[in-house]
């Protein structure tokens, strides 16, 4: 089969790799710089299992910045570009989409074309019944940033927004390419199928959110943050994991896909998912007070992304934390190799050379602490209890 992948991020790359194993794959992207280094076997995102498949495998990749003849001659025209949410229109910015959807139709194409971007519930019917000649679906993903590929050939499921052939098509070509036995595959409407993806991102939200809170509880009590999470969580409905405290829940896609989820319920009553934002942003403040007793001036930021390894700090809740810290009055120093040679962020100097940082700070602030750390414990400010993501 031949596949065009448009957007070439955790979300395509991914897809697009697990599928060459097979079938003929086409990455387009509006980058030429992400294409070059694909071209070269690079992965443009650090995943290591991308980086190996590139290096070891014979796939069937080949890239293209155009969208062209070739891209509407496909089987499957896959999107997975940006959705960012954007307050203004209280919902996500689905141009990139529309725009490429709009010249899909002008160039005509009988490929089934599946939206793997997450989307404002209701989008995939608008567009069928705006493009009636082009076949659109929605397919939701659920990777996890630097392990993108690995979710894909062992999904947790496989979900589509259509029960027709074509779409039946397309989830047999994602269960071929896992490694999973006994994939769960979902087919449902559209709007149940977007629904699905907001209202899980939304509850892993919920989920950071209520143990932040648990924790700040604990730590106004003075109670041991730890023995509460491990007595509550014991019990299997709970269950253990993701249970992890932080500075609030962040990264690309939960702090937007629970305001496009509050959105869409518009003036149906409800009161836990408009809470997520409030709650996160509470979070913050109150790591910012708790921050501030310790009447230090200069601060240190260890990392700025909000997970182990992660390389990138897409709404990172810790950029919110140095912007309260410095109306504060405090100085602070960012250390963050992801920065390279880049001198300040955020109005803070960067400093990359680790002992230089720890001389210039008092405390150090950190969502997620590593090994480096350990001989400087004492100064370590974090809510990490358990060592993990
Ligand atoms: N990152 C995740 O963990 C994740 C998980 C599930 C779903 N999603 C959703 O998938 C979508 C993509 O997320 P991502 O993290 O892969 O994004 P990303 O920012 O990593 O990648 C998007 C890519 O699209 C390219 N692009 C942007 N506009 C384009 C255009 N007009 N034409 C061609 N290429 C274009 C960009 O250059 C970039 O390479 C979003 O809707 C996101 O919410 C992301």
């Amino acid at each position: 089969m031949k596949i065009s992948v448009i957007g070439m991020g955790y979300v395509g790359l991914s897809n697009a790799v697990l599928l060459s194993q097979k079938h003929t794959v086409i990455c387009h992207d509006n980058n030429p710089k992400k294409l070059d280094l694909i071209n070269k076997k690079i992965s443009p995102i650090k995943d290591s299992l991308i980086q190996s498949y590139l290096k070891k495998k014979s796939l069937k990749l080949s890239i293209s910045i155009d969208i062209n003849e070739q891209t509407t001659k496909s089987d499957f025209i896959i999107i997975s570009t940006p959705t960012n949410y954007d307050p203004k229109q209280d919902s996500f910015d689905t141009s990139s989409i529309d725009e490429i959807l709009k010249k899909l139709n002008q160039l005509k194409t009988n490929a089934s074309i599946i939206l793997k971007s997450t989307l404002p519930i209701g989008y995939t019917t608008s567009v069928n019944k705006k493009y009636k000649k082009l076949k659109i679906y929605f397919s939701p993903e659920f990777l996890r940033e630097g392990n993108a590929l690995y979710d894909n050939l062992y999904p947790s499921r496989i979900i589509i927004g259509n029960k027709d052939n074509y779409s039946q098509r397309f989830v047999s070509l994602l269960k071929k390419a896992s490694l999973k036995k006994d994939v769960q595959i979902f087919m449902m409407s559209s709007c149940e199928a977007e629904s699905v993806k907001l209202f899980s991102n939304s509850y892993l939200a919920m989920r950071v959110a209520y143990f932040n809170e648990l924790d700040s509880f604990a730590v106004s009590n003075k109670m041991n943050t730890k023995d509460l999470i491990d007595g509550v969580c014991s019990d299997s409905r709970i269950g253990k994991g993701y249970n992890n405290p932080s500075f609030g829940f962040g990264g690309y896609c939960l702090p937007k896909d629970t305001l496009q989820l509050s959105s869409s319920f518009a003036d149906i009553p409800n009161a836990i998912v408009k809470s997520l934002n409030k709650s996160n942003q509470l979070r913050k403040k109150y790591i910012v007070q708790d921050i501030l007793k310790f009447r230090v001036k200069y601060i240190g930021i260890y990392l700025l992304a909000m997970k182990k390894d992660s390389d990138n700090f897409r709404e990172s809740s810790i950029i919110d934390i140095i912007k309260l810290l410095k109306k504060n009055g405090k100085v602070i120093y960012i250390h963050e190799p992801l920065l390279g040679i880049q001198k300040s962020i955020f109005g803070c100097t960067v400093v990359n050379d680790f002992d230089s940082f720890v001389s210039k700070t008092n405390l150090i602030i950190t969502n997620r602490p590593s090994k480096e750390l350990n001989k400087v414990q004492n100064r370590v400010y974090t809510r990490d209890i358990y060592g993990e993501n």
